[in-house]
């Protein structure tokens, strides 16, 4: 079972902001709409694209690709147009006083 770790700090993530970090070698984008973070893969599912680099609107909890222009439910992460049609991983997210916490396998 995924234990949750510290991947960021509320600090590092400014509201309506997005950012990717790094751990086992895997990118993981964090969202943060208000209080809520999210977090998913930082890869699209449809080519290699980061979607940090992308556009992340707090108030429809999506994320387009930079790419192609695919829009993700960061909640889900279900693809909502295409060419995307796999979803990305989404993981587990606890705020514990100022520290992100992400559960990631
Ligand atoms: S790489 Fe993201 S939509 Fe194509």
């Amino acid at each position: 079972m995924a234990e949750f770790v510290k991947l960021a700090t509320i600090h590092d993530l400014p509201d309506g902001g997005m950012r990717a970090v790094e751990y086992n070698g895997r990118r993981i984008a964090l969202f943060r709409a208000g209080t809520t973070i999210y977090a998913t893969d930082d890869i699209c599912s449809h080519a290699y694209a980061e979607l940090s680099e992308g556009f992340f609107d707090p108030d429809d909890h999506t994320v387009e690709c930079p790419l192609h222009g695919s829009r993700f439910d960061v909640r889900t992460g279900r693809p909502l147009t295409l060419p995307a049609f796999a979803p990305i991983e989404v993981f587990e997210v606890q705020v514990q006083g100022d520290d992100v916490l992400v559960r990631v396998a």
